[in-house]
């Protein structure tokens, strides 16, 4: 019995050794060339609950725990930021058609109002990204107000998504 356990034991040692010299880039490019606060006013407590709850993965600067050097965690996060980052990202907010940019602030109000975002996975760690009822609804006011003023902005129908 020991015989084999030894042998696995070393091989896993050896796996998550040199995993460790997988680095997946960071996100810390920090380019804010088309981030939202150029088009829209983003308040104070608004940019505070982005700062905790959202940035981290929809933005172009990522604040990294310690943990985030090690693997298979290392893997994982970049994932998350990746995948956050393609659906939503306030820094590269601007550069999307107007259309979309509504249909972003619309679909904040429903993961937000359905407690999807902050992923419960980063919530579990980050405590101080769980919303209260009182932050939850300052980001949908803030959301409902953009797409109204979008809507005096822009007619009707450049506000659609279309269908590609
Ligand atoms: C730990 C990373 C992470 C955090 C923190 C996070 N998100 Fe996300 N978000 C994702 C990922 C990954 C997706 C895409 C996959 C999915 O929908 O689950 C996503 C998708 C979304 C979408 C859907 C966009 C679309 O086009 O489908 C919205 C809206 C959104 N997030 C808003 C928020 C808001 C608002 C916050 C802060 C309150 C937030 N997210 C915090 C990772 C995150």
């Amino acid at each position: 019995m020991k015989k084999y356990i030894k042998p696995t034991l070393f091989g896993l040692l050896a796996l998550f050794l040199l995993a460790q010299f997988i680095r997946p880039e960071k996100n810390l490019s920090n380019d804010r060339t088309n981030d939202i606060s150029l088009k829209y006013p983003v308040p104070e407590p608004v940019q505070a609950i982005l700062k905790v709850a959202c940035d981290d993965c929809h933005s172009n600067y990522t604040v990294y725990p310690w943990y985030a050097e090690v693997q298979p965690v290392a893997a994982w996060l970049a994932n998350h930021v990746e995948d956050g980052k393609k659906h939503l990202n306030f820094s590269n907010f601007t550069s999307r058609r107007v259309a979309v940019q509504n249909h972003k602030f619309e679909e904040i109000i429903e993961m937000v109002k359905e407690g999807e975002m902050p992923l419960a996975s980063y919530t579990w760690v980050h405590r101080d990204a769980i919303l209260t009822e009182a932050q939850k609804q300052t980001l949908i006011n803030w959301a409902q107000a953009n797409m109204d003023s979008l809507k005096t902005q822009y007619p009707a129908d450049s506000l659609v998504m279309q269908r590609r």
